[in-house]
């Protein structure tokens, strides 16, 4: 797997998508600092990380179709000594173009004097305002100090346009590199799961979970591509419980949502299992509804399918579902019109997969739901959710969550489930358990 060459292939489609007169300028991500002296781990932007590879805070990438002197410039922090002893490697503006193939390596405390010299003669400035508002005003000052001068002789740029879409368009589209790091994602977050399914026990807490899972992860030099929701018993109804504080009881469900990124790539699996090793009557039943929606949907995952299709066959069966346990009441049809079934499943089917969890690409194009194509990866991820306290569920319903996700790519043929290997039917979860216990 040779990564210069992908990145090598994306920054071509990139600039040939662009066109002549065009730049395109690309800030990276900051560090950010979680406490006095104390930094989160640093996380490049993804899109960044798309085009470049390179995984140091501060950079700016800078593309320009047609120039002769270079169309892949690459501003980073330079070699020091002194700061690489205390705090870590720098590739340097050396390495930028050894090691990311960068036509032009520069000190980042050049980019001031560089950008107006880039900016003249040219057309359309692609860049994305409104998320660094330092960084938007010194584009508005290169461009303005462009301007100054257009009495002597220098064109300034007239166009702004988002570099999102474009870049946002291509990464939808997964390559096989991609789809190889999505499937070893995959494969270690199943791992976690399956760590969790032979542990589980009566006494344990939330956060024990969220330890094994975050082991098996860092084992395989991955880490959290979000974090690990573990929500026992009632919590299974917040959809995005991260406390992970409680006790797990006996007869408790356990909703483990929990996924890695395996070099920038996500996985994003939900599973949820009986912290005794049983189901109850009421809890295998409303599990079964959300299992036979989720089966249904995946099998929806077809090239030519629309997005939402899935979503649709999720609340056909949930909603019928609903009906046959008596939590809801009335034609299946008026129920879905008046979309009754939002009180116990209130978030949509799944999103796109990728180096963002919730991963970028259009949902519509021109307001109609987009096709799903080869190379998308999506997830599907029904839930049910009778929260404590309403009184329109039967008290023995009360407190149950449960929710199924796997992650799909689509393909010429049938849906490849790139999570398929973890157990997922009530018995098989409760075999699973047993054997893991013997
Ligand atoms: N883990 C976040 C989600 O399922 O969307
Ligand atoms: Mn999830
Ligand atoms: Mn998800």
């Amino acid at each position: 797997m040779n990564h210069r060459e992908e990145w090598a292939r994306r920054r071509r489609a990139l600039l040939r998508e662009m066109g002549r007169d065009a730049i395109a300028i690309l800030p990276g991500a900051e560090e950010k600092f979680r406490n006095r002296d104390v930094s989160y781990r640093f996380r490049q932007s993804s899109d960044f990380l798309y085009l470049t590879g390179f995984e140091e805070p501060g950079a700016v990438a800078v593309f320009v179709p047609g120039r002769s002197e270079g169309e892949y410039l690459l501003f980073c922090n330079p070699r020091d000594r002194e700061r690489e002893t205390w705090i870590g490697r720098r590739a340097g503006p050396e390495g930028a173009v050894e090691q990311y193939g960068a036509d032009l390596g520069f000190s980042i405390a050049q980019l001031d004097a560089e950008m107006p010299r880039l900016l003249e003669g040219v057309d359309r400035i692609f860049y994305t305002m409104g998320q660094n508002e330092a960084f938007d005003h010194r584009v508005i000052d290169w461009v303005n100090g462009l301007r100054a001068r257009v009495r002597s002789g220098i064109a300034s740029p007239e166009t702004f346009i988002s570099l999102e879409p474009l870049v946002h368009e291509m990464r939808l589209f997964k390559s096989k590199v991609e789809i190889a790091e999505m499937r070893r994602a995959a494969r270690v977050s199943v791992a976690a799961h399956r760590r969790v399914l032979r542990m589980l026990a009566p006494g344990l807490h939330e956060y024990d979970v969220a330890a094994e899972v975050l082991h098996e992860f860092m084992r395989a030099g991955c880490e959290e591509a979000y974090g690990t929701i573990a929500g026992g018993g009632v919590n299974a109804c917040i959809l995005h419980y991260t406390q992970n504080s409680d006790l797990l009881k006996d007869g408790d469900l356990l909703l483990l949502d929990a996924g890695c990124e395996s070099r920038g790539y996500a996985a994003d699996i939900t599973r949820t299992f009986p912290v005794n090793g049983r189901f109850s009557p009421e809890q295998r039943a409303v599990y079964d509804v959300v299992l036979a929606a989720q089966q249904e949907a995946i099998a929806t995952c077809r090239r030519g399918r629309h997005w939402n299709e899935p979503y649709e066959a999720t609340v056909r069966v949930i909603t019928q579902g609903l009906v046959r346990l008596g939590l809801l009441r009335g034609p299946v049809r008026e129920l879905i019109r008046d979309r009754a079934y939002e009180e116990f499943y209130m978030h949509r089917a799944g999103h796109w997969l990728g180096l963002d969890v919730h991963d970028v690409g259009s949902y519509k194009i021109d307001g109609h739901w987009r096709e799903l194509e080869p190379g998308m990866v999506l997830t599907v991820e029904p839930g049910i959710y009778l929260r404590p306290g309403n009184r329109r569920i039967p008290k023995r319903f009360q407190g149950i969550g449960v929710r199924i996700e796997d992650d799909v790519l689509i393909t010429r043929k049938d849906p490849d489930v790139l999570t398929r290997p973890l157990v997922k039917s009530a018995d098989d979860i409760e075999q699973g358990m047993h054997v893991g216990r013997a």
